[in-house]
């Protein structure tokens, strides 16, 4: 939600910048803008939409970039970052929200004339006020006292020092002999360093050829780690999409999170077993995993409750001290989930992609899905990689883990031949779908989960209206809205097949258009999803309505990397 870029070296800052917010577009593109250090006065350039609307013509060695996910105030170019203060000494990138904006509007910046409706604007006044007569360290300092929200923000100075301070939402640091870059997540420096240092809540930093972390008015030493993400991974290699480039890498990537160590799987199961109460959680897609782990997970003998974390949040004091909560999520930056996991006193085992995430570093143990960088806003392999994890877990429960990482292994060898076999089942699904109003997806059980899923990632890429329902519920109401033509897709599980199948009856005796997903093609079908019989069959089901969801996108001229209002980390609740 909102991408930061700062560099700082002896470059063009804006050409750094500019292929820097290229690789966190996936964060955010309703605006973007960038700013250089210059004397006497800071040099910005803005525009609605996405970066390549900026034409990065500013000179400077230091600077500050954004790409935006709009929340206070509109889409226009006074409301795109940066944000600069009245004498355009100070220049301010933010991702975050600034809770007691009006406050200090009111209390310490009565003489400015603001020129956004952003919270963000009232960040540079401060600073450009509190640097009157303060050094740079406790002019930050002061603005930190006064904020209340959450914020990862990153600012210039007319004189060149690069600042960045952070609460609740990311910020890392990347290193090079003569260079730093800052930046939301770690993508937009990987093809120049691979040492980066994640900044902790309260941290706050300037840069001015050395670079100095404090906390709490004391300075601090933050470890520098590298990181195993390559540039490659975070680019298409040739793809047109990041989203085709991402489905396809699954029968990789898969295999990649079935390589858990024994010694970590172990102490995920030790957790899990001395639990009073185990809980698992997360949001979108990564919730959808979530319930799919409790089935697995309870298939080993636990108790799992599962809810959405934005919902948990309500059930918090039932969460003691002495229960677990199994937080799923792709970015670890999710607000809803973070926000959860504040409110309990129970330990996290994080299952988390984004290596150095606030989940990963906050949780008392994680187990990263070890995906690689997931650029599609609609997220595909990252959900794929989480089953995985999530399913080793549970064969680790039943003292099956080495058969289990054999079974995931199998079951990420037949994902391209899925995609081969329903190639051209799901060509013409998606040109089918491509003219529908309304879709519903129907499933049991493990399949109603699948059922969701695959509805998430064809309304968040199509802009289709879909619902997904569990099959029984169907007839309780919904299928009073289907007529001929309405198409229903059905998740057939070989394991509940009759119930499932009379419910896919029940919409198709009333004229829809039935799609089946299972090992059974049905007569009544008009198009079949064809998978294997396997233990985990939900891994082989989704990637086809992936593929199915990317090519309608296609079709209806939308972007499937980024799809309208959406954004890759909701770092705002
Ligand atoms: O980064 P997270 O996994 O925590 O993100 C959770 C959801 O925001 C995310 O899965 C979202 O639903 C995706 N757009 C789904 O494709």
């Amino acid at each position: 939600m909102c991408g930061i870029v700062g560099y700082y070296g002896q470059d063009e800052a804006s050409d750094k910048i500019y292929r820097g917010l290229k690789k966190l577009e996936y964060r955010g593109y309703d605006s973007a803008g960038m700013a250089t250090a210059g004397n006497p006065t800071i040099k910005v350039e803005k525009a609605v939409g996405t970066v390549d609307n900026v034409r990065p013509e500013i000179d400077g060695t230091s600077g500050i970039g954004h790409t935006r996910w709009a929340t206070h105030g509109g889409v226009t170019e006074e409301n795109a970052h940066p944000h600069v203060s009245q004498e355009e000494r100070v220049a301010v990138v933010h991702n975050g929200i600034i809770e007691n904006y009006r406050e200090i509007q009111e209390e310490h910046l009565e003489d400015v004339d603001f020129k956004s409706e952003t919270d963000t604007e009232v960040i540079p006044h401060l600073l450009e006020k509190k640097l009157e007569n303060n050094s740079i360290t406790d002019a930050i300092r002061e603005v930190i006292d006064i904020l209340e929200g959450n914020y990862a923000v990153s600012a210039v100075l007319n004189t060149g020092e690069l600042i960045a301070f952070r609460k609740g939402s990311p910020l890392v640091l990347g290193l090079t002999d003569d260079e730093y870059f800052i930046a939301s997540d770690v993508t937009p420096f990987l093809e120049h360093t691979d040492q980066a240092v994640f900044l902790k809540d309260d941290d706050y930093m300037v840069i001015d050829g050395d670079h100095r972390i404090f906390n709490d008015g004391e300075e601090v030493d933050r470890e520098v780690q590298k990181i195993d993400w390559d540039a490659e991974q975070a680019s298409k290699e040739g793809y047109d999409h990041f989203m085709e480039k991402e489905i396809r890498e699954q029968p990789k990537t898969v295999k990649r999170a079935a390589f858990q160590d024994r010694s970590d799987m172990e102490e995920a199961r030790r957790m899990i077993e001395e639990a009073d109460n185990v809980y698992i959680t997360g949001c979108g897609t990564a919730s959808f995993a979530a319930s799919l782990g409790a089935r697995y997970l309870r298939e080993a003998g636990s108790k799992v409750h599962t809810e959405q974390a934005h919902e948990l949040e309500y059930r918090k004091d039932e969460i003691k001290e002495d229960d677990l909560v199994i937080a799923v999520s792709q970015s670890g930056e999710t607000a809803d989930l973070l926000s959860l996991l504040e409110e309990v006193d129970s330990d996290v085992l994080a299952v988390v992609n984004v290596v150095g995430s606030t989940l990963a570093r906050q949780s008392e143990h994680k187990l990263y899905v070890n995906a690689g960088p997931e650029i599609g806003v609609a997220s595909t392999k990252a959900f794929t990689a989480q089953l995985a994890v999530l399913r080793l877990i549970s064969y680790t429960l039943q003292d099956r883990l080495e058969e289990g990482r054999e079974k995931l292994l199998d079951t990420a060898e037949k994902i391209d031949d899925v995609l081969e076999r329903n190639k051209k089942s799901v060509q013409e699904l998606s040109e089918y779908l491509t003219d529908k109003d309304h879709v519903y997806f129907i499933g049991r059980n493990h399949g109603y989960d699948m059922a969701r899923e695959a509805n998430l990632k064809l309304k968040e890429l199509s802009y289709i209206h879909a619902e997904a329902f569990p099959g029984g519920e169907f007839k309780h109401g919904t299928l009073a809205l289907v007529e001929n033509g309405t198409p229903v897709v059905s998740f057939l599980k070989d394991d509940h097949f009759e119930a499932a199948y009379s419910n896919m009856m029940e919409a198709h005796s009333r004229g829809a258009d039935i799609i089946s997903v299972g090992t059974r093609e049905v007569e009544e079908s008009k198009a079949h999803i064809s998978v294997p019989e396997d233990e985990n069959a939900e891994i082989l089901e989704i990637v086809p309505f992936q593929m199915a969801s990317y090519l309608t996108s296609v079709k209806k001229g939308n972007n499937p990397d980024k799809p309208r209002n959406l954004a890759k980390s909701v770092t705002v609740k």
